[in-house]
């Protein structure tokens, strides 16, 4: 027995940022940014917080399920930093929710979603676990070289939370890593400790653009094709793609690939850019509050990132 979504929720970030705010400070146009990743406008936090954001998503998922906190006995949330390193955000949503089980956090950057639903699959199989709380949120903006055209249009700050309850509606899941972390990374904190060298350097995101993009077409594609493969289905059984929303070109590179309409690819990188972990359960949230997931639809799950990491996973919706 393994889980199915029993709710979604989602908060944004409360500052918005177009493309024409970057040609103030940067050698670049919103006609550059737009034809070459589709996003038009992404949301930076500004009088808010990651922890504000992360809880703000899982009550609205609590509310969506008509679950009580009370019967939530994990709660996992994949973010690449919380407002503090310690406590983890797990642990501080945890308190604000109320809530009273384990909590902690997993960085496996733009592919949390899927490396916690891996996780939390292993926990109902286990018999550990009859609700879990998945959170997912990233405050990319603080990590962003605001110099370099190159990354810092690409991102912005969300949360998204599902709610998962124990059943039958994951029918595939595969995770996978290769530490080829060269061509995208952000350095870690600064060493405080004056009897050893500090070798630190500022912890902006550094990325090679082009390569990353080859790995996700080849990642993406290819784990599509396992996912159909493995559950013997074919590319119309799938009701929607949810892709992480990194560039509308790897979105289309993957509709090209299956020939299928691009209705079933939805989208929210033009407005709210790469939310990194939080990417594909925002979009997720915003298909099931505007009723388009019918009860027995299936959707796949793919996404890429930092690591380098990727997953892919079907499931059906049950409500
Ligand atoms: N405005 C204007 N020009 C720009 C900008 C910009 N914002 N950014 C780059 N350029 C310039 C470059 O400097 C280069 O100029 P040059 O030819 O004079 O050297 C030119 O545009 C072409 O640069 P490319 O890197 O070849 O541009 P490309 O078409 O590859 O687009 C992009 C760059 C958008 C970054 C693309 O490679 C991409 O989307 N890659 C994947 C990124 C990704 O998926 N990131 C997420 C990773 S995982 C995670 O989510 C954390």
């Amino acid at each position: 027995m393994s889980f199915f979504i029993a709710g979604t929720g989602s908060a944004l970030a409360d500052f918005n940022i177009d493309n024409h705010a970057f040609e103030k400070i940067l050698e670049t146009s919103d006609e550059w940014i737009t034809t070459r990743t589709g996003i038009k406008e992404r949301k930076f936090l500004k009088s808010r917080t990651l922890t504000q954001l992360a809880v703000r998503a899982s009550q609205n998922a609590l509310e969506n399920a008509k679950i009580s906190k009370d019967k939530i006995e994990l709660i996992i949330c994949a973010t690449l930093q919380g407002d503090y390193i310690m406590p983890s955000l797990a642990c501080l949503v945890q308190k604000e929710l109320g809530a009273n089980c384990p909590a902690f956090d997993i960085n496996a950057a733009c592919t949390g979603f899927l490396y916690s639903l891996d996780l939390a699959d292993t926990y109902f199989r286990a018999g550990k676990a009859d609700n879990i709380l998945v959170v997912c949120a990233d405050h990319m903006s603080k990590f962003l070289d605001f110099s370099d055209r190159s990354t810092c249009v690409l991102f912005g700050d969300g949360a998204g939370a599902t709610v998962l309850s124990k059943g039958n509606s994951l029918k595939y899941i595969q995770i996978t890593a290769q530490g080829e972390y060269k061509d995208l990374y952000i350095e870690g904190n600064k060493n405080n400790n004056p009897f050893t060298q500090d070798t630190a350097q500022e912890n902006y995101l550094k990325m090679n653009g082009q390569n990353i993009f080859k790995f996700a077409v080849s990642t993406i594609t290819q784990d599509i094709k396992n996912a159909l493969e493995k559950t013997n289905l074919k590319s119309q059984d799938i009701k929607y793609y949810l892709i992480h929303q990194a560039n509308k070109r790897i979105l289309e590179t993957a509709q090209s690939f299956l020939n299928e309409s691009w209705d079933k690819f939805p989208t929210n990188l033009q407005s709210l850019g790469n939310t990194s972990a939080a990417s594909i359960p925002i979009l997720l949230d915003e298909l099931n509050r505007s009723g388009r997931l019918q009860k027995g639809d299936l959707i796949l799950l793919s996404a890429f990132g930092g690591g380098l990491t990727a997953g892919v996973a079907v499931i059906e919706w049950s409500y």
